[in-house]
């Protein structure tokens, strides 16, 4: 397979599980979380697909450094501008109430570092997920309280990776 059908692949399995993501949690009130914004294309998509369900629901994005389109970054109070490491713990006292559906594409070409850091992100996501909350990922991740998700069809295995948390 060419790099360029690899990637096509891959950003065709990213939209089908956002958009499965967002149908499954259109029923639950709570706030989006973004974790690596990139060049906002993903941001824009959840931002479009989110607003058929519930214009008010907020999208809180973390990004160590922002090189988005302009039309793609958040606002300061929904920008966690700064290492994970660093904006991850404390991020609940922001955001004021448990996410219903997390995003995580903070891989880069790095494989070990990106593992190293799916470790670090697994772990604290878990706390800021409300019960039946929904994590699309493109890294496999341990999150406390959740299991993984089926991937729609279409999708291959471990290509993308979802996770629902459990009640509590
Ligand atoms: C693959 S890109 C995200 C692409 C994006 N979802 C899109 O559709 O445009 C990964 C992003 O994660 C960010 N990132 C990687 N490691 C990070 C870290 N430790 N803390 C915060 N952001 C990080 C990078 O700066 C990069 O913008």
């Amino acid at each position: 397979m060419s790099r360029l059908d690899s990637f096509i692949r891959r950003l065709k399995a990213q939209r089908l599980c956002l958009d499965w993501a967002v149908d499954q949690i259109a029923d639950l009130p709570g706030p989006v979380l973004e974790l690596g914004l990139g060049n906002g294309r993903t941001y824009d998509h959840l931002r479009e697909r989110l607003q058929d369900h519930r214009p008010e629901r907020e999208i809180f994005v973390f990004e160590r450094k922002v090189a988005a389109h302009p039309d793609c970054v958040p606002d300061d109070a929904h920008l966690f501008l700064g290492d994970v490491h660093d904006s991850l713990p404390g991020a609940m006292a922001r955001i004021g109430a448990r996410a219903v559906l997390a995003h995580c594409d903070i891989g880069t070409g790095d494989s070990k570092l990106t593992a190293k850091l799916a470790s670090f992100v697994g772990p604290g996501l878990g706390p800021l997920l409300a019960p039946g909350a929904v994590v699309a990922a493109d890294q496999a991740m341990d999150i406390p309280g959740c299991r993984p998700v089926p991937l729609p069809e279409g999708v291959a295995e471990g290509r993308y990776h979802l996770y629902r948390k459990d009640p509590d």
